[in-house]
């Protein structure tokens, strides 16, 4: 048994004021309000401002879930940040975050895994607290997808929108807090969802911009196939690991990519739609920002209380997957209403 484990002491959420909605979309591409909603249960998505990089919308879910708990930034161990839109290759957005906050005792990196990427940095929080290592953890889901959207390309536009939320990590007795973690991954399908260019393989250059090679591309259908194959299958394995049974969660935090990926995974394992958080409607994929937004908003509004079993999962592009369960622990601070940019 663990000496000791890792919960959520206080949470922030960064939600960019500028509402966009279907409609305004059937204004770019050839597409309709009726297509998007029946086929992703999507009505409108936020869009930073232009002058608000994902590092913006970070810093301001993070200093929120600092001023809930009462830790000082000078006390954080670790600053961790997921996402697939940094504000630059490097330095690591988590940089640029420890920096404005003034974490000046932090470590600091961002991970790297599409959609799953704040999964993957909060099992890397996790250990790092369960291991003696840190007593204060930041983790971090930010994105500006906005960005990195082809907006003539209606296969993908009306999918994407921008978020971010944070969440302070502290020790807690095991037991309480994350109970298990399952990460996984298949790079075999790495094509599905991918930025091509930007990178070493296919440096900057005005052929790679006139070519579109720095936007988002993917196979809608077949990502559709892995996500509903893949997201019951890390539910399953997860609760296993922390002892439980699918029927004990009290409630699933799903990636928000899609209505009806969600209800094909709540059909696969069983489970009635009440049981998942789903916010998806008005935010539609924030990448890694989904599932800390949607614990977020589970919380605020009530539908997440104390010793509750909770089992979120993440998938997207890599492929990756990310779950992990927790037994949510009183006295989490989110403080009452959400702060905008
Ligand atoms: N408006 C109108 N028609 C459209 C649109 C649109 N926005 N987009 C596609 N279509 C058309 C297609 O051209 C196609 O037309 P055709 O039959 O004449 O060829 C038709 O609609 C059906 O297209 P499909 O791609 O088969 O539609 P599907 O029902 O699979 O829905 C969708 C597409 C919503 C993209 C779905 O496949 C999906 O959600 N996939 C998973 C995406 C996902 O979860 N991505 C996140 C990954 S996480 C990450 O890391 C980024």
């Amino acid at each position: 048994m663990a000496r000791r484990g890792s919960t959520i002491a206080g949470m922030g959420l960064s939600i960019p004021p500028r509402t966009m909605t279907n409609h305004e979309i059937e204004a770019l591409v050839d597409t309709s309000d009726e297509w998007i909603q029946t086929r992703t249960g999507i009505r409108e998505r936020r869009i930073a401002a232009d002058d608000v990089a994902t590092s913006d919308l970070a810093i301001d879910a993070a200093r929120q879930a600092l001023e809930r708990t009462g830790v000082r930034a000078q006390d954080l161990d670790l600053v961790v940040v997921g996402t697939a839109t940094p504000d630059m290759l490097f330095p690591a957005t988590a940089c640029l975050v420890q920096d404005r906050l003034g974490a000046r005792r932090a470590g600091a990196f961002d991970a790297s895994a599409a959609c799953s990427s704040w999964a993957y940095a909060v099992a890397v929080g996790h250990a790092a607290i369960a291991a003696g290592r840190a007593e204060n953890v930041l983790v971090i889901g930010a994105e500006t997808l906005s960005r990195i959207i082809d907006w003539t390309d209606r296969a993908t536009c009306v999918l994407f929108g921008d978020a971010g939320a944070a969440i302070l990590l502290r020790p807690c007795e095991p037991g309480q807090g994350f109970l298990s973690f399952h990460l996984g991954s298949d790079g075999a399908g790495g094509s599905l969802i991918c930025q091509p260019a930007g990178g070493s393989r296919i440096p900057s250059s005005a052929e790679s911009v006139a070519g579109g090679g720095h936007y988002l591309k993917m196979s809608g259908r077949e990502v559709y196939k892995f996500a509903v194959r893949t997201m019951p299958r890390a539910i399953e394995t997860v609760v296993a690991r922390a002892g439980f049974a699918v029927d004990d969660v009290d409630c699933f935090i799903p990636h928000q990519a899609n209505l009806r990926i969600i209800e094909a995974a709540a059909k696969r394992l069983g489970q009635p739609m009440d049981r998942f958080f789903v916010n998806v409607d008005r935010y539609g994929n924030t990448s890694s920002a989904s599932v800390p937004v949607a614990l977020y908003e589970a919380v605020e509004s009530g539908r997440i209380g104390a010793g509750d079993l909770v089992a979120f999962v993440a998938f997207g592009g890599g492929l990756t997957w990310g779950a992990a369960a927790m037994r949510w622990t009183d006295g989490a601070a989110i403080g009452q209403g959400r702060l905008g940019t």
